[in-house]
């Protein structure tokens, strides 16, 4: 099917893959409006979206999605018919930490969402099942772990998530997939794996570790480092929910992945590599900037990884089984991990105030006085 979104919502539009997603998709499709609705925790950041405030077409609301009056109230004043609801708690090591927030932002809250879209959408009648969409945005890690030989996750792969995380996001899965049974609500759902580009929360392995190197930190590496994951950059996984909005089958699991598995030490690597390249031709200006960055003293970047002491319950490997989406939407990732990452490393670079203002804690202070 063609399905034409014209106003949608989209939850969590102040995070990094649902920032990257507002932009992508105010370039991609010049007639529909679009509205963030987000809390601003820690990990949202309102600078995210700068250059959208001024669209005619954009609408930030600060705001919760436990808060269904409020998620009710806009799609009866926007007249939504598309949520993408990407808002969740999404950190694996504060999920081990201190689950609860899981459980009320990624259960709760996508529940809390469901009962004001059935109710608004097929209830009061603002739509029928064909006119509107609920798409949720889940991860692979619902699956699991694999054993190196084993078959990467497909579709029908049981569930069997490891981390609290991971058990709040299955959960919220089951409920979208009940609320399509059950009650007719039309939904899809996409199961990515683990995304890297522009505006990530410094506080995930990627970014972490570029301005680790730049400030001249440890590289916390966890375990013996030879966990896998598959790395996708995030504008593919912004397509990829672009085709199943628009011609994915409705009430439909769709996996996403990069077909690009990396153990994570080959990753940190990787990340110090580019580094490594990127001082060895830069002039003096890099070394004032950076002045603790260990290029600077003559080393490499790698002398800063550290191996620490491995995460609770550490799944093993993450591979994405993405036939379904190839053969039957046609996506394939346009980025190839070296342009992604190379891309990536430099957007840290030029973006420094962005990670600086979120690691000294100026963005914290900012949320707090002005919201
Ligand atoms: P993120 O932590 O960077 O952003 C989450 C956003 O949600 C923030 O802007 C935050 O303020 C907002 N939010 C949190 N609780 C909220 C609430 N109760 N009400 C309203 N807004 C709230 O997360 P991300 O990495 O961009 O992930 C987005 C989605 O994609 C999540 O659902 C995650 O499970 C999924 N996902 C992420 C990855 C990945 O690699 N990052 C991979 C696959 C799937
Ligand atoms: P992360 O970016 O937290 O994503 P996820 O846990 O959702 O996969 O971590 C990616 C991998 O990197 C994961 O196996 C944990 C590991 N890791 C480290 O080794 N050191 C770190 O400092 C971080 C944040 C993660």
């Amino acid at each position: 099917m063609t399905y034409t979104p014209q106003n949608i919502l989209i939850t969590g539009g102040a995070g990094f893959i649902g920032a990257n997603f507002c932009h992508y998709w105010h370039d991609a499709h010049i007639d529909h409006r679009l509205i963030v609705l987000d809390a601003l925790t820690y990990a949202g950041n309102h600078a995210n979206l700068q250059g959208l405030e001024s669209s005619p077409r954009f609408r930030f609301v600060h705001g919760n999605i436990l808060d269904q009056e409020l998620v009710e109230g806009l799609l009866r004043e926007e007249k939504i018919d598309t949520i993408v609801h990407f808002a969740a708690e999404s950190h694996v090591d504060r999920s081990i930490h201190s689950p609860d927030g899981f459980l009320e932002t990624n259960i709760l809250g996508t529940h809390t969402l469901l009962k004001a879209a059935r109710g608004v959408w097929l209830d009061e009648q603002q739509h029928n099942a064909d006119n509107c969409l609920f798409h949720h945005v889940s991860t692979d890690e619902v699956y699991g772990t694999l054993a190196p030989d084993d078959p990467p996750f497909h579709e029908t792969t049981p569930y069997a998530p490891n981390s609290p995380y991971a058990a709040s996001k299955a959960s919220s899965d089951h409920f979208v997939r009940a609320y399509a049974e059950t009650y007719g609500l039309p939904i899809t759902i996409s199961n990515c794996s683990n995304n890297y580009g522009p505006y990530q929360f410094p506080e995930k392995l990627i970014p972490l570790i570029i301005a680790n190197i730049l400030d001249g930190k440890p590289l916390p590496v966890y375990g013996d480092g030879k966990q896998i994951r598959d790395w996708l950059y995030v504008d593919d996984h912004n397509r990829a929910i672009d085709l199943i909005i628009h011609q994915g089958r409705r009430d439909e699991a769709y996996n996403i992945g990069g077909n690009n598995e990396w153990q994570n030490i080959d990753i940190v690597l990787k990340v110090c590599d580019l580094l490594d390249g990127i001082f060895s031709k830069a002039g003096e200006q890099m070394s004032k900037r950076f002045p603790n960055a260990p290029q600077v003293h003559g080393e490499k970047a790698a002398t800063l990884i550290t191996y620490v002491k491995d995460r609770l319950g550490h799944d093993r490997r993450y591979a994405i089984d993405a036939t379904k989406i190839n053969g039957e939407l046609n996506f394939s990732p346009a980025e190839t991990f070296e342009s992604g990452i190379t891309k990536t490393v430099q957007w840290y670079l030029d973006q420094e105030p962005w990670w600086r203002a979120i690691m000294d804690g100026s963005y914290q202070e900012w949320i707090d006085t002005n919201y």
